[in-house]
């Protein structure tokens, strides 16, 4: 790699081989994140990614984190049992929108020839990038022996890395916690084995299973990380602004940074970090961007399933200081989403001429919501 890059960066010019001694050189290249890098043969125009968040990750959230600035998002992650039995609601998962890509669906699984076979429609279904969660701590997946369990097996990590990387023609990702007890180094001695059984990028949560979301994301794991692999390492946990995101891409040297929880209800700090927005918009604005994420997430799950999906978001947009606390909980209570509607343009008039812009302003593909048939999501 010429010096003053990653792996994952794209070079003009051909690469030299060599790498400087700690891999890159990015402490005096301010503005890295919105240069463009790549995973594979797929093209990934910032160094922002959205981050798989079960619950949440659904086609209008990662829409919207297109549009402020991310350069990759991430569906939740997808249980190849469920696909496998073609249960519909997982399924559902597999459809992919326009204006997404480019996109990684997430798999989970122990089984090596039905994580296969889940790629395999993952990448029928559109996805650009197949990820392979061996990082969730919750103990309903674990006890099955996949998520983070498998840092313990990397035996059977590899296995399913391997069979998935034969299965697919597309790049398959990895995205791992540092392991599963507390101050556990796992993933540095499974990490370099994935990368040989065919993982072409690394995204680490540098915390343990156990530490679930407590404490802090220890980066300088993910510094090790990227001096022992010569594929993409993305770092996520606790990038909430851009000074934090460029200050992790430059310490870790890091091919991008991830945001997650920052990102829930609020978009607004995705377009901080991307650098595209100041961060704080004006309550019309929260209630428009709200209103539409709502319209995109009723036209994708249907409108029963919506309503009891949203109730979260309630309150992830209105929080933060923009709304006074009773709003949020006022709405939740509230029984369709046409009385949430009413009562949003109530408290902020002036949000249907946002709202008006906003959708205006959409992409000519944003619109096109399915891709296979409605029935799919019937079955939530
Ligand atoms: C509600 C929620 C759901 C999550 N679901 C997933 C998931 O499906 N797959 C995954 O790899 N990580 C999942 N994560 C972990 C995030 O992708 C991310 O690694 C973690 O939240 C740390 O980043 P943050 O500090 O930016 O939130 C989830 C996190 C949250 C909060």
């Amino acid at each position: 790699m010429p010096p003053g890059t990653v792996a994952g960066d794209i070079v003009a010019a051909p690469s030299n081989g060599k790498r400087s001694a700690r891999g890159y050189d990015s402490l005096h290249m301010p503005g890295r994140l919105n240069t463009p890098w790549s995973i594979g043969s797929v093209e990934i125009p910032t160094r922002l990614v959205l981050a798989p968040m079960a619950g949440v990750s659904v086609q209008a959230f990662r829409r919207q984190g297109r549009r402020y600035g991310a350069g990759l998002v991430c569906s939740e992650m997808v249980s190849c049992a469920g696909l496998s039995h073609r249960n519909e609601r997982t399924l559902g998962y597999l459809r992919i929108g326009a204006e997404e890509h480019p996109l990684a669906v997430q798999i989970f699984g122990a089984e090596p020839a039905l994580m296969a076979e889940a790629a395999r429609m993952v990448e029928a279904a559109g996805a650009d990038l197949v990820d392979i969660n061996f990082g969730c701590p919750v103990r309903k997946v674990t006890k099955t022996g996949a998520g983070a369990s498998l840092l313990d097996e990397p035996y059977r990590a590899a296995a399913i890395l391997e069979a998935v990387a034969e299965a697919v023609d597309v790049p398959v990702c990895v995205k791992m916690r540092r392991g599963v007890e507390n101050g556990s180094r796992t993933a540095l001695n499974v990490g370099p084995q994935l990368v040989e059984a065919g993982a072409a990028s690394l995204t680490l949560h540098p915390r343990s299973a156990q530490q679930m979301y407590t404490g802090t994301a220890d980066h300088s794991l993910t510094a090790e990380l990227v001096e022992l692999v010569d594929v993409p390492v993305v770092a996520s946990g606790d990038i909430t602004s851009r000074g934090r995101a460029e200050s992790v891409l430059a310490e870790t040297g890091c091919a991008a940074v991830m945001v997650g929880r920052v990102a829930q209800g609020n978009p607004w700090a995705v377009g901080e970090i991307a650098g595209i927005v100041d961060g704080t918009p004006s309550r019309e604005e929260v209630v428009a961007e709200l209103l539409h994420f709502m319209r995109d997430t009723v036209a994708e799950m249907g409108e029963q399933r919506a309503t009891g999906f949203l109730k979260k978001f309630y309150g992830w947009y209105l929080g933060r200081g923009r709304f006074p606390k009773p709003f949020a909980n006022e709405l939740v209570r509230l029984e369709t989403i046409e009385q949430v509607e009413e009562r949003l343009l109530a408290a902020a008039p002036g949000a249907s001429d946002v709202l008006a812009h906003l959708e205006a302003d959409l992409p000519a593909g944003e619109n096109v919501v399915l891709d296979l048939p409605v029935s799919i999501y019937a079955g939530g």
